[in-house]
């Protein structure tokens, strides 16, 4: 097996192609490999091998994806394809990484095409290959027309997550037509007891976490409506029943970069193949190329852990961090913020922002973000979006006195957008009804009294990206908190041919990927917060333009304690918000303790949302010290390894999660109860990761350890005896923090 470009740093795959050549930098690309001999090819990162090879049909087979292999370990070939029966032929009972719609496939295509000639089949064979530091791209072609496919692959060396995406390029003298196309299909070993765990949710009640077992027949996550949604979120774990839990066992996971329609489907075919096809979700796709042209997947990122759903999700942080975030591999930490939504709502001007921007100051706050209400004829949410004018009644001297102020109080500003849409009450909508997302002569749905403006047109694109960058240019504004409150309805570009409409699916994205980039290009300063009526767009594309994510609006801090570990089992700790708000908070009704609000937050990247004109002293005390003793933990609980201890998950009354520092110098563990009973026993709790040879310091920030524990001992003591803080009562919380002395 030849191997090249150990530890070479490498550009991989152009995930967004077209407008966005959006190289992602792998910090170091894995060990690439091929075998001439046996026609396998592999990529080895840390801890896992994956590997496929053409067979004798010239088909390309999946042979690995798990733990990992000696690199002098030879692979056998592919085996000579078989047919299961006459109905079930070798291309549907094949582990294959990238199979078309052709030859009879009852599988999932990875993709499918139609010909002018009413021709839908396409049968792909190996074609030829590269393979250079950086990872292989091995092309593929149909048995009879100029139709080409690139499949391409690398890997991140330090987390083995494997990069897989595709391109079809249409070499044929007439139009071809994509109706369905995944960025890859990938094979798992054959087994009985797989457990596909994924997320689920709707608008204040994102990230829960659902588990099912894998049976034959197939599981459809997706969203359909041109972003990611929040009813799945595109990523999945795949474990084994009874081997796999938070700590131990393997799990196969993935996510899917892509903020538009996309589709994950788990399969488990005919002779028990358990199979996962990702990319652009197929219903209502049609992408008509003309001759010459091509089109290009999403990436899917792959991995593989053996140190359970743990394993798995500090792997995906890690990959995030270091790879995919803006600024990657050293992404900055995120700033405490304040937000004036649930303060004000829509009632903002200068004289109550300002007052709330001085308190706010005195907490330690370092980034002041005024919300929606600023621009247009904005008072509630019936008119203005479009119109990104500040309103004068409101702000008299523009947005500049307001910005002063907050700079001279020594924090930065940002400011609420919501780009992608207009209200049928505003100037743009007036002047360009033309400009929404709609079908013609048809009802235009509202959501949230609002359209969708049609970004994939290029005067639309322009007029968005326009608007912020003037914004950006007359106002000191260090960020934005980029809204989307509403879903698509009647998909249509009526001024396109209606065999070209649905090429919205992939424009659209590709222009808000495009607009997002410029601005960052122009603006090298500016920030951006994905915000969609809470987390409606989370995902590993818009996260590569976007620093931070708006998991909910649900700031209930005991609801948020299960929604952040749903979150988290994809998505690293350090770009989700959480916000300290009122009590009772408005989702429930559910009083909580400042401490308790605070301690919630604190498990994310911390922020305030109360209308502190309502706090006496005393809750500003308590704010002050708590804020300080964030920013002495941030890195450890933005950038750190988190261990999710006790689950809050299925009713369970207690929860706990540690976060150790990449050099294990600092720990932090934040733990909850819900309500105590009968004068249960305090559980021993024991910690994970940390150096079991280093002596830590335990300190607490909130809530007292039991008295007989000791203030200094080894991380062995901590992690094989544990520590047991006592909480009784209802909605308590206690954090501690170890240092190495
Ligand atoms: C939805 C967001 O999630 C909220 O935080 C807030 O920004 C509102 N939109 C403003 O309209």
């Amino acid at each position: 097996m030849g191997v090249t470009g150990l530890s070479r740093r490498a550009a991989c795959l152009s995930v967004m192609g077209g407008l966005v050549a959006a190289a992602l930098p792998m910090r170091s690309t894995a060990s690439v490999g091929f075998d001439p001999a046996s026609r396998v090819f592999r990529l080895d990162g840390e801890g896992v091998t994956y590997a496929f090879g053409i067979d004798s049909a010239g088909q390309v087979q999946s042979l690995h994806w798990g733990g990992p292999l000696a690199l002098d370990d030879q692979l056998a070939p592919a085996p000579k394809p078989s047919d299961y029966s006459g109905f079930d032929r070798a291309n549907s009972v094949t582990p294959l990484e990238f199979v078309a719609f052709g030859g009879g496939l009852v599988t999932e295509p990875s993709l499918k095409v139609a010909f002018p000639s009413g021709v839908r089949d396409l049968v792909l064979k190996y074609l030829d290959h590269t393979l250079t530091s950086e990872g292989i791209t091995l092309r593929m072609k149909d048995i009879s027309t100029e139709v080409y496919v690139e499949l391409r692959y690398s890997m991140d060396k330090a987390t083995g997550l494997l990069a897989r995406s595709a391109v079809v390029d249409n070499r044929t003298k007439a139009w071809l037509r994509v109706d369905q196309m995944a960025a890859a299909t990938l094979n798992l070993p054959f087994g009985e007891d797989y457990e596909v765990n994924y997320l689920t949710g709707r608008w204040a009640a994102e990230w829960t976490l659902q588990k099912r077992p894998l049976e034959a027949g197939a599981t459809v996550l997706e969203s359909r409506l041109g972003m990611t949604g929040s009813q799945n979120n595109p990523w999945l774990a795949i474990g084994r029943a009874g081997l796999t839990d938070e700590d131990n066992g393997p799990v196969w996971f993935g996510a899917l970069a892509w903020s538009g329609a996309w589709r994950i489907t788990v399969e488990k075919d005919i002779v028990g193949h358990p199979r996962i096809t990702a990319g652009y979700n197929p219903f209502d796709f049609a992408y008509r190329l003309k001759p010459g042209e091509r089109l290009e997947t999403p990436v899917f990122y792959a991995g593989f852990s053996h140190d359970g759903m743990g394993g798995a999700s500090r792997r995906m942080h890690r990959f995030q961090r270091s790879v995919i975030l803006p600024g990657a591999p050293e992404p900055k930490l995120r700033p405490v913020l304040y937000n004036s939504w649930e303060a004000t709502e829509f009632a903002v001007n200068e004289v109550g922002q300002i007052a709330l921007a001085e308190k706010a100051a005195t907490l330690g706050v370092e980034r002041f973000v005024m919300d929606d209400g600023w621009f247009g004829k904005r008072n509630n949410d019936h008119a203005g979006l479009g119109d990104w004018t500040v309103n004068p009644e409101k702000f008299p001297n523009g947005l500049e006195a307001l910005i002063s102020r907050v700079r001279g109080l020594g924090m930065e500003f940002g400011l609420w957008v919501e780009p992608e849409m207009v209200n049928p009450d505003s100037q743009l909508y007036r002047a360009h009804p033309d400009w929404v997302i709609n079908f013609k002569g048809r009802p235009r749905t509202e959501g949230r009294n609002q359209l969708v403006l049609n970004l994939a047109r290029s005067d639309v694109r322009d007029y968005v990206l326009k608007s912020l960058d003037l914004l950006l240019r007359d106002n000191d504004i260090a960020f934005l908190k980029w809204d989307h409150n509403r879903s698509w309805s009647e998909p249509g570009w009526p001024e396109r041919a209606p065999e070209d409409q649905q090429k919205l699916y992939v424009d659209y994205t590709k222009n808000l990927y495009w607009i997002l980039a410029e601005l960052r290009r122009r603006h090298p300063k500016l920030e951006i917060e994905s915000c969609a009526g809470g987390g409606g767009r989370v995902d590993l594309g818009i996260m590569h333009l976007t620093d931070q994510v708006w998991p909910t609006d649900n700031t209930d801090p005991f609801d948020r304690l299960k929604m952040q570990d749903g979150f988290s089992h994809a998505y690293m700790p350090g770009v989700m918000m959480a916000w300290v708000t009122a009590s009772p908070n408005w989702v429930n009704k559910r009083a909580t303790s400042l401490e308790y609000r605070f301690l919630s937050a604190m498990q994310g990247c911390l922020g305030i949302g109360d209308n502190l004109n309502h706090w006496g002293q005393e809750d500003f005390a308590t704010a002050k010290r708590l804020v300080a003793e964030y920013k002495s933990i941030r890195q450890t609980v933005q950038r750190g390894d988190l261990y999710r201890l006790i689950s809050p998950q299925g009713g369970s009354e207690r929860s706990a999660t540690l976060t150790v520092s990449e050099t294990k110098r600092q720990a932090v563990l934040f733990t909850f109860l819900h309500s105590s009973s009968t004068f249960d026993a305090t559980p021993l709790i024991q910690l994970q990761g940390l150096d079991p040879q280093a002596r830590y310091a335990v300190r607490s920030l909130v809530g007292a350890v039991e008295a007989d524990t000791p203030k200094i001992a080894s991380g062995s003591y901590w992690m094989h005896h544990g520590v047991r803080i006592p909480l009784r009562g209802d909605f308590q919380a206690a954090a501690l923090v170890l240092d190495v002395v």
